[in-house]
């Protein structure tokens, strides 16, 4: 599954991923899922100039999950309601985003420190949902003070792996019992970076304790590591399916060794062929930098790229500077070894 992630899970990073696909007979995109980046519940009901472009499913709607931040109970179910009329696969609320502006409202991981808030507002979401799949995608727990929620007793406080884990169990298994049907756990606190890793034998302890399906997200860098985590149970990629689209694709290929022929030189070019076709002409640079931020570390010399593609106002600006280094470097056109 590829990550929500802000300003990059749109459609033109889908479409650059699905491009991959299929490259050597291998099934293509089947049961790939795509999450859109948060979406805000508020926006979306208000109907902001952008949300239609925020709404495009495209290139494959019924593998497109659309994730819906917020705080207000009524919102998020308003909003549930108008997207499960919409043709996708499913929706997903955002417990995960530990970002202080997103908290400080309420939304993201402010959720998981209030079992009983959250599980009413999932009951309230859940009533509204009624074709599509309700997924939530959480971290391991909602303070970022180091202590477990508010609904914790108080010796729980200074929180040990053992009351990490018995906070998660019982938050989930609320959202279980509201009629979620799927988990992703991003298996971080509420206040950690991404320098700490990502404790994945939280997930398979999750997985131990839940009837429904658990997906596990974070740090997975190559194909190989995606592979060896789909085998475990459902797999969630965002940065490294910015710096690798052909991710998916080369774990898919029948030894899990094969990558499809990339030309990291034409593969930026044609996302910003896609940026510019997909989103709106105000999201453009934003958007490309937040690409290159990432693609370009398959380069030798790629923060001296970034400075460089960072000064650019235009996307036609960025295009020439990115061929211009490649005429210097033509080398640099193949990827890293995976
Ligand atoms: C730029 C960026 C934006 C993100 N935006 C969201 C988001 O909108 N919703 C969400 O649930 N998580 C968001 N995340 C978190 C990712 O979905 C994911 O949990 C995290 O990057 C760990 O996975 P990774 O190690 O494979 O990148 C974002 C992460 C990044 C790097």
């Amino acid at each position: 599954m590829l990550a929500p992630m802000a300003e990059i899970s749109h459609r033109a990073l889908r479409e650059l991923i699905e491009g991959f696909e299929g490259f050597a007979g291998e099934p293509g995109g089947e049961g790939q899922e795509y999450f859109t980046e948060m979406l805000s519940a508020g926006a979306l009901l208000g109907g902001g100039p952008f949300e239609s472009w925020y709404l495009d499913a495209g290139p494959c709607p019924r593998r497109l999950v659309y994730q819906l931040a917020g705080a207000d109970p009524a919102r998020l179910e308003r909003a549930a309601a108008l997207l499960d009329r919409r043709d996708c696969l499913g929706i997903d609320i955002n417990m995960g985003c530990a970002a202080p502006a997103i908290r400080r409202t309420g939304a993201g991981t402010a959720w998981m420190a209030d079992i009983n808030k959250a599980a009413a507002m999932i009951g309230r979401v859940r009533d509204a949902v009624r074709q599509r799949r309700l997924s939530v995608k959480l971290r391991l727990d909602g303070s970022p003070g180091g202590g477990l929620g508010t609904a914790a007793p108080p010796q729980e406080r200074a929180a040990g792996p053992a009351d990490i884990l018995e906070y998660l169990v019982r938050f989930c298994r609320r959202l279980e019992a509201e009629g979620v049907e799927l988990i992703t756990l991003h298996p971080r606190r509420a206040g950690e970076k991404f320098k700490r890793r990502a404790r994945w034998e939280y997930v398979e302890a999750l997985r131990r304790e839940l009837a429904i399906p658990v997906a596990g997200n974070g740090d997975i860098g190559t194909a190989a590591e995606l592979l060896r985590r789909a085998g475990e149970g459902r797999a969630m990629v965002g940065r490294a399916a910015v710096r690798q689209p052909w991710i998916f694709a080369e774990a898919r290929s029948p030894a899990g060794t094969g990558r499809p022929p990339v030309n990291l030189e034409e593969t930026a070019l044609r996302f910003l062929e896609l940026l510019a076709r997909y989103q709106p002409p105000e999201f453009h640079i934003s958007r490309a930098r937040r690409f290159f931020n990432y693609f370009c570390d398959n380069l030798k010399w790629g923060t001296h790229v970034k400075n460089l593609l960072n000064r650019e106002q235009s996307l036609g600006g960025i295009e020439r500077a990115w061929k211009a280094y490649f005429a210097a470097h033509p080398e640099e056109s193949l990827p890293p070894p995976g």
